[in-house]
């Protein structure tokens, strides 16, 4: 595992970008500008984006990891790469703190890389033997303490909720009686308890995908930061700057199209917090939405990286209007 020395490629697991092309032209880098990678992972955008023009990337990730990964990086591109340990949702107070308050594109790539997939000891994986742990950050609640510790009831609605699995009831009973005999603390056995209660379906799923999909999401509030993430996008984009982002399932699509929708469809709409003597608030989109759905990647794409099956890319660019959670009224 890379931890804070600098990375080593050969003992990584390779990740391959997706969608890289399709994000690169949206944020359609040029020279002088300034790009926010809020999930830089290893590089794959931040170095497409500083090869496309003579621009400056601030590339943020909460995988203490990441960093090793780029220092080498930053050597190559010299005052044009910056590396921000964090997370994207912080994005505004990490760089204003670095005397950075507009940029020009914010490029999110949501949810874990191969590096951190394939690394048995980071317990994202249930087809490899490790610590049922799934932090990116590395520190804070892990997945075991989840499992050994919610209610049934909790359990439950976290796995239907956020790994929208059917038998959801039935994988929280059979994780609470058997952590009674022996206390999770490894992913196989987590793994082998969901295998025994739900079967394999059709496709061919694992049935334990949906139920660590869950625990990840929990462990690291995907979703909040995905909000949060946007909402900082918003506050931090010059009118005509572009927002990339790339989700892996419904859940997290849902939200950006969500957001987008709400910010690109504003005009002049009343707020249930304004007095009725004040009338509509004046507020003013502040996306516009570059397509109504999603980009999706090619056959080719697909067949040299099957993990990019289930991407999805949202792209919107900024009007000049203020953000809308500063907007008297507006919705934070
Ligand atoms: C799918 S990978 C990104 C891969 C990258 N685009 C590349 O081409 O190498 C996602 C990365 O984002 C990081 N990450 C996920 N959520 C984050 C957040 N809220 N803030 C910062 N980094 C995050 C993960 O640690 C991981 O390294």
């Amino acid at each position: 595992m890379t931890t804070s020395h600098e990375w080593d490629p050969s003992a990584d697991p390779e990740h391959i970008p997706v969608l890289l092309g399709e994000v690169v032209a949206a944020l359609s880098p040029k020279d002088g500008g300034t790009y926010v990678d809020g999930t830089f992972g290893a590089g794959g955008y931040t170095v497409a984006l500083l090869e496309a023009a003579h621009c400056t990337v601030w590339a943020i990730d909460r995988d203490p990891a990441a960093q090793g990964r780029s220092e080498a990086l930053s050597r190559k591109y010299p005052q044009r790469l910056h590396f921000v340990p964090g997370r994207f949702g912080d994005m505004a107070d990490l760089l204003a703190e670095r005397g950075v308050t507009q940029v020009d594109g914010v490029a999110l790539d949501i949810g874990v890389s191969s590096m951190q997939i394939e690394d048995r000891a980071r317990g994202f994986s249930f087809l490899r033997d490790g610590p049922l742990d799934m932090r990116m950050e590395q520190n804070g609640r892990s997945a075991a303490d989840i499992v050994n510790s919610w209610s049934e009831k909790e359990l439950a609605d976290t796995i239907f909720n956020y790994g929208e699995e059917r038998h959801a009831r039935r994988v929280a009973r059979a994780i609470v009686a058997a952590r009674v005999e022996r206390p999770f603390s490894r992913t196989l056995h987590l793994a082998d308890v969901i295998r025994a209660e739900v079967r394999r379906s059709n496709d061919g799923i694992d049935p334990a995908t949906r139920t660590f999909q869950a625990l990840r999401i929990v462990v690291n509030d995907e979703l909040g930061e995905l909000e949060r993430g946007l909402r900082a996008a918003e506050r931090m984009l010059r009118p005509g700057g572009v927002l990339a982002v790339v989700s892996f399932h419904s859940l997290e699509d849902r939200i950006v199209k969500t957001f987008l929708k709400s910010r690109s469809d504003v005009a002049s709409r009343p707020s249930r917090h304004t007095p009725a003597s004040l009338g509509a608030v004046p507020v003013t989109a502040t996306f516009t939405a570059i397509s109504r759905r999603p980009v999706t990647p090619s056959d080719r794409e697909l067949t040299g990286n099957p993990r990019a099956r289930s991407a999805r890319l949202r792209v919107a660019e900024r009007t000049s209007a203020p953000p809308l959670a500063s907007v008297a009224g507006g919705r934070a």
